[in-house]
């Protein structure tokens, strides 16, 4: 015990600390990531603000993706507040003008691809050109593509975050989060996280492990679903807009196709009759689940407007497209006749 706390021989000391489960998980997600180390957390934000918060200090910056997840929002806006951590936030799809906002202070850059819920994609490899130049931390939350439709750290990624809650477990079962980059960043981000206390639970870790073996053949197939519910939504008279990244009318569409080995499992649309539809929709909706979860074997539908960004201000949302309108379909391993017979009805 002795040579072990002395970090002299390695062994396992105590599970805030780690874990033959968490081990095998943090080392299954490394080679699929391409990192060279990792800690699990308890949930998917534990991961975000471990892969943030020992890397800034009082009077230092960020620069962030305005079309970040809501609680990652709030930590850019007000914990980060707190501890005298200033933001920019930069347009998602217009990189070629992040440089403008880079500041003598800034540590790091902080991004999500695709964005959640609207589905904004950044151009991995000029942000990890950006990161280079200017000598900053490139953060990724990598949840909605998973290390399987897309690699951040091929493209100079330094720290990959995830919500081991969604595709990953894939079945609605656990909470976990994973965040995994170069070793010398994740030493500090274990330091932070043995004192602070955000460890992944051994049996959460047993089930996401687990899980890991089916997340090809079930990203497969929520892929060609998502792909499916794209290509129908697109044809209804009900919807002004459909967003997937591999839709031909993707606004970033090429960048998807070179940087995502397929579109994901998320669908976002906009129905052309604002809030009011958008709640009809969702009430007449029968056999798909309604919760603000993603990510799992049943396909669920959410209004992100009023529940996982309701934290947002209404010109907030405004800024990144999150419209009353809006509804966020993640879609499930169902038959496709049955998802999209539940969509027709409620339409
Ligand atoms: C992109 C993204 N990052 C992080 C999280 C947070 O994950 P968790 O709920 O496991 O804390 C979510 C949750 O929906 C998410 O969508």
């Amino acid at each position: 015990m002795e040579e072990t706390f002395a970090g002299e021989r390695d062994g396992i000391i105590y599970s805030r600390y780690s874990n033959p489960n968490t081990t095998e998980l943090i080392t299954k997600i490394c080679a699929m990531e391409g990192a060279e180390a990792g800690f699990a957390t308890a949930t998917g934000m534990a991961a975000c603000y471990a892969g943030i918060a020992p890397f800034v200090q009082q009077g230092d910056h960020i620069l962030a993706s305005r079309a970040v997840f809501g609680s990652t929002h709030r930590i850019l806006t007000q914990i980060m507040k707190t501890r005298g951590i200033t933001y920019t936030y930069v347009d998602p799809q217009n990189i070629d003008t992040w440089g403008e906002s880079v500041r003598e202070n800034t540590k790091m850059i902080v991004l999500e691809t695709p964005s959640n819920p609207g589905l904004a994609l950044i151009d991995l490899e000029k942000a990890g050109r950006l990161a280079e130049k200017h000598k900053l931390i490139l953060h990724v939350d990598n949840c909605f593509a998973t290390p399987y439709l897309q690699r951040p750290i091929d493209y100079g990624a330094h720290l990959v975050s995830h919500s081991g809650t969604k595709w990953m477990d894939g079945q609605g079962r656990v909470l976990g989060g994973l965040i995994v980059g170069k070793e010398e960043l994740i030493d500090e981000v274990i330091t932070f996280c043995r004192h602070t206390g955000p460890a992944m639970s051994p049996f959460n870790a047993w089930v996401i492990s687990k899980s890991l073996e089916t997340l090809a053949v079930r990203m497969d197939r929520h892929c060609e679903n998502a792909l499916q519910v794209a290509e129908f939504l697109e044809k209804q008279d009900e919807v002004l807009h459909v967003f997937y990244p591999h839709l031909p009318s993707h606004p970033q569409y090429d960048l998807a196709k070179q940087q995502m080995k397929k579109g994901g499992g998320i669908v976002t649309f906009v129905l052309k009759g604002g809030a009011v539809a958008a709640k009809t929709f969702l009430n007449r909706i029968k056999m798909c689940s309604l919760s603000s979860n993603l990510g799992d074997t049943r396909t669920i539908v959410t209004h992100p407007s009023s529940t996982t960004h309701s934290k947002l201000s209404e010109s907030e949302r405004q800024s990144v497209g999150i419209v009353q309108g809006m509804v966020r379909i993640s879609c499930g391993l169902e038959h496709i006749e049955d998802i999209l017979a539940d969509l027709k009805g409620a339409l």
